[in-house]
């Protein structure tokens, strides 16, 4: 049995998830993985993961630095999507791409402080605990910056075109509307998360919304 493959099985908890039936099998607990599940029971291993392989997609870019970084294989996902988004009349811009756990902890940090832990909890990671730390995952903005981390961002044409087309790509909304007992966070129109083209159209398939759910993993409403 392959490898990461015998790993999962031994897993336990997902034992029979849907995305068993997937041909090609990942890992769900190696941060280097696309599959591996992130949240707030879940948190990196190592904590202190850096990708190997960040580069910067070419795509319109609404940040600098760090932040405009992606692992490899989400970056030519993220020009494919950004490309045909342009394309379908919703143009859109990364606005944060990958988060060492240093600017976690400054994020995380800045929204506690000004909002306090607890609505702070609701919107952003805790350091180690942040898919943006995986290279996996970014926020996009509509390209004329409308709405940008706002709750109306859900109603600009980005937004709207990602929630029909991103799986195409290989890309979940990891954090969809009223979700948040199972994800740990309130609705993020913004926040896309590569899983691969088979995963992400086996969930839209199967009307599955979540990774908590379509990994098996359990859900993840709070910190332990
Ligand atoms: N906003 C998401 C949950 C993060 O901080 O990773
Ligand atoms: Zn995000």
């Amino acid at each position: 049995m392959d490898p990461q493959l015998q790993a999962a099985a031994a897993g336990g908890p997902a034992a029979g998830a849907p995305f068993r039936t997937l041909p090609v099998q990942h890992s769900l607990d190696d941060p280097a993985s696309p599959w591996v599940v992130v949240n707030k029971r879940r948190p990196i291993t190592p904590a202190q993961f850096v990708p190997g392989d960040l580069v910067r997609p070419a795509v319109p870019l609404a940040v600098s630095g760090e932040a405009a970084l992606l692992n490899r294989t989400t970056a030519a996902a993220a020009e494919r999507l950004f490309a045909a988004a342009s394309a379908a009349g919703a143009p859109m811009a990364l606005a944060s791409g990958y988060r060492s756990y240093a600017t976690q902890t400054a994020t995380y940090n800045s929204y506690a402080a000004t909002r306090g832990t607890e609505s702070a909890d609701t919107a952003s990671a805790r350091p180690g605990y942040s898919e943006h730390q995986t290279g996996w995952a970014f926020d996009i903005a509509d390209a004329g910056g409308a709405c940008s981390f706002e709750p109306c961002f859900a109603d600009q044409p980005a937004a709207v075109w990602v929630r029909e087309h991103a799986h195409e790509f290989g890309f979940v909304v990891r954090y969809p509307w009223m979700l948040h007992e199972t994800t740990g966070y309130f609705y993020e129109p913004w926040h896309l998360r590569y899983v691969g083209v088979e995963a992400a159209t086996d969930m839209r398939a199967r009307g599955i919304a979540t990774l908590e759910e379509y990994f098996g993993t359990g859900v993840a409403p709070g910190y332990l």
